[in-house]
């Protein structure tokens, strides 16, 4: 687009200021500056003073296959799903293009060093988990592994400096996720520098259309399931046998594992019945009577707290490939250039994000089988530096459950 287009296209929208600095900027910057704006989703931008309502929708609870079943049955699910391993029927995701800011570390959450005694980095723990089950199939997962524009030089660098901890090279891909603009409290874009929108990361959510766009599915045409987990779960088994074969048996669209609640308020999202459909509620939209109901034994009713690992069948999410999934507005400290061209850096949330989210998906998916993975053998998250879901709770439950540190 030239100026005048971009002018145009910019004054519809309230958003002129953005051209402020043009004259100041090279042609390389005037290009960046101008495909930035072209990229823009404009109805996802107004969404700032009108979220959608996500409330409302008939809650029911959805049935979790629980601890005690699964060990009951794990032989059968272990068969079936390393028998689905060894076809080359699932692909891993690692979802690695967050910013990680709770962490209040510079790089990618990944190269995180949790170790005491010896160097042991986030990735470093994940893979050796997936190893370990590659291992015991005989056979190796293909691996997709999800960055961002602000960290995908430094993920891959580091993967290649650490020989990718042992990963198979063809059998690892990276790609990258899509950014989108961000605006202050009054809508008005935020620019990072003078030929520059500040764009971050556009949520988890756009996993899979960013996987279609970079066309790397294709390198493993075997593929019909893809299991995708957080970056930050260092107890988290990836590829599970059991959890994979569970799901396949089950005919379902997709498999959710979940912890249970520890108490009826905690800040998990619920998987749930909204209206018939497997829906993850937001633990701020559940409300404190369907927290706080319980069933004849006395368990809480709505207990499935999601630890995002999913299972998902690729037939169907290329079905569902185009459809919209809800834009989620998140309050942010966002540093931004003022007026004149001077970088602000906030102390307080200071503006909006948009982000999708990989939890709305498993509607999208229309069957889902929740399965219960216990906490204290599979949920380590590493979210702040200190108390709670922190380097050192998760350090505690990696000692815990024999890795040595
Ligand atoms: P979180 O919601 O914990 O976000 O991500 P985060 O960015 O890592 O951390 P904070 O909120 O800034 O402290 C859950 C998972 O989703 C991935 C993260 O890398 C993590 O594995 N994620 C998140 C993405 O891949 N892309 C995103 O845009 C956001």
């Amino acid at each position: 687009m030239d100026y005048n287009e971009l002018a145009r296209l910019l004054a519809a929208h309230g958003q002129e200021h953005v051209l402020a600095f043009w004259d100041e900027l090279s042609a390389a910057e005037r290009e960046t500056l101008s495909r930035q704006v072209e990229a823009i989703d404009w109805d996802t931008l107004a969404l700032f003073s009108r979220p959608e309502d996500l409330s409302g929708g008939k809650i029911e609870p959805i049935p979790m296959l629980s601890a005690e079943e699964i060990a009951r049955d794990s032989k059968i699910y272990r068969k079936a799903g390393r028998e689905g391993i060894v076809a080359g029927k699932l692909g891993a995701v690692l979802l690695a293009g967050g910013q990680g800011t709770r962490l209040g570390s510079s790089g990618p959450k990944g190269a995180y060093d949790i170790g005491i005694t010896r160097p042991l980095y986030i990735f470093e723990q994940l893979i050796e988990n997936l190893l370990a089950v590659c291992r015991d199939c005989g056979a190796t997962v293909p691996l997709f592994v999800m960055t961002s524009e602000k960290n995908d030089n430094e993920t891959r660098a580091f993967f290649r400096a650490h020989g990718n901890f042992g990963y198979p090279a063809e059998f690892l891909r990276f790609f990258k996720q899509d950014m989108a603009a961000s605006v202050d409290f009054s809508g008005k874009l935020l620019l990072e520098s003078k030929g520059s929108l500040a764009l971050s990361p556009n949520g988890n959510g756009g996993w899979f259309s960013s996987l279609l766009k970079a066309g790397i599915l294709a390198d493993f045409p075997a593929v019909e399931w893809l299991n995708v987990f957080a970056v930050d779960n260092v107890l988290q088994r990836i590829a599970d046998p059991v959890f994979f074969g569970a799901t396949l048996l089950s005919g379902k669209n997709c498999g959710a594992k979940g912890v249970r609640k520890a108490y009826p308020e905690e800040k998990v999202g619920v998987l749930c019945l909204k209206d018939g459909l497997p829906t993850v509620v937001e633990y701020y939209e559940m409300t404190e009577e369907n927290n706080n109901r319980r069933d004849r034994n006395g368990n809480l009713l709505y207990s499935c707290g999601v630890i995002l690992n999913y299972l998902f069948r690729l037939e169907k999410l290329r079905g569902v490939a185009g459809k919209k999934i809800p834009v989620h507005v998140v309050k942010k400290k966002i540093p931004h250039i003022d007026g004149a061209g001077r970088l602000v850096s906030p102390e307080e949330p200071n503006g909006y994000k948009f982000e999708t989210l990989i939890l709305d998906m498993v509607r999208l998916m229309e069957s889902c089988l929740p399965c219960e993975a216990v906490r204290e053998r599979e949920f380590a998250p590493i979210k702040n530096k200190t108390g709670i879901d922190s380097v050192e709770s998760a350090r505690e439950l990696l000692k815990r459950n024999g890795v040595e540190l």
